[in-house]
């Protein structure tokens, strides 16, 4: 079969890790519910018949519902090919701003608004998501003087997997995307992680502190109780390590690719805690 790889370039993507999170996976299960989608890399390698896919991000999530719509999906890529065209520091800064006329940028067309996502994301420094407390998007340029901001035939993959599979695409808070889950469901939370020092977490106006931790962890524990195959991605921090205690640890190392300070970059123990002893043979 073949298998969409992420359209933008997400902080926290798990496409360096993802063996061993499908590794680690049920090997079956019904629905599959992805709260924290993100680039969606787990999604894709795991391309269930039924999933529930959400971030809170509802600029993100604009591009996966553009992308399930042919006519949406058609100009979205028009669109792209515009900005490629017309790309420069100046052009840059132009469709940046946008969002700082909500009026304005709530008028415009999904697929102008997916397409912009696409394109900052792409000619933004370092592929980051970032937005101030007013919701704009402040990441300044990258240095590229020519960008590509699509691969045509991943975008197709992408395409056939929400249209040819039962795939529901919501842009809630995590709490909501999972209330209808139920016994022999899987769910993947990979939230924002925990920090015992300060690192990047800002990928919506809100943010992601020690009390949303808290609250995912009731979530956690609530699905595990419904009979739901549930898994957690985060650092083994003192906080995640009281908050799971009841449950397996599975370590990993990992390069992450965004961090505040360049010290920040390098090897970090994640975990991926899940709630049920995983006999997949890959
Ligand atoms: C670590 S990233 C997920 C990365 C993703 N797994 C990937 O491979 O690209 C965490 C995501 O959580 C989202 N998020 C933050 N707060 C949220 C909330 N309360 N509910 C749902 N999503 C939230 C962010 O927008 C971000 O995309």
């Amino acid at each position: 079969m073949l298998k969409g790889k992420p359209f933008v370039k997400w902080a926290g993507g798990k496409r360096s890790i993802i063996d061993k999170l499908i590794k680690l996976s049920p090997d079956n299960f019904n629905t599959y519910y992805e709260p924290f989608v993100g680039g969606g890399a787990m999604l894709f390698e795991l391309s269930p018949r039924k999933a529930v896919i959400n971030d809170y991000n509802e600029e993100l999530m604009n591009v996966y519902r553009c992308i399930k719509d042919e006519n949406k999906f058609t100009s979205m890529c028009c669109e792209l090919n515009k900005h490629e065209k017309n790309h420069s520091e100046t052009y840059y800064y132009k469709v940046r701003d946008i969002d700082k006329n909500k009026n304005k940028f709530h008028k415009l067309a999904d697929y102008k608004r997916a397409a912009r996502t696409i394109y900052l994301n792409k000619a933004c420094f370092n592929g980051l998501y970032r937005v101030n407390s007013k919701n704009e998007f402040n990441v300044p340029s990258g240095k590229k003087s020519k960008i590509n901001t699509y691969d045509g035939i991943n975008l197709g993959i992408i395409y056939s997997f929400l249209n040819f599979n039962d795939i529901k695409i919501l842009s809630t808070d995590f709490e909501e995307a999972v209330k209808d889950a139920k016994k022999g469901d899987f769910i993947y939370f990979d939230p924002p992680y925990d920090s015992d020092t300060s690192t990047f977490n800002s990928y919506t106006e809100n943010g992601f502190g020690k009390e949303e931790q808290k609250r995912l962890s009731k979530v956690f524990k609530e699905l595990d109780k419904r009979g739901c195959y549930v898994m957690l991605s985060n650092y083994n921090t003192s906080l995640i390590k009281e908050l799971y205690k009841n449950y397996k640890f599975n370590y990993i190392e990992a390069q992450r690719n965004i961090g505040a300070k360049a010290k920040d970059r390098g090897l970090v123990e994640e975990v991926i805690i899940t709630n049920f002893e995983n006999k997949r043979d890959i």
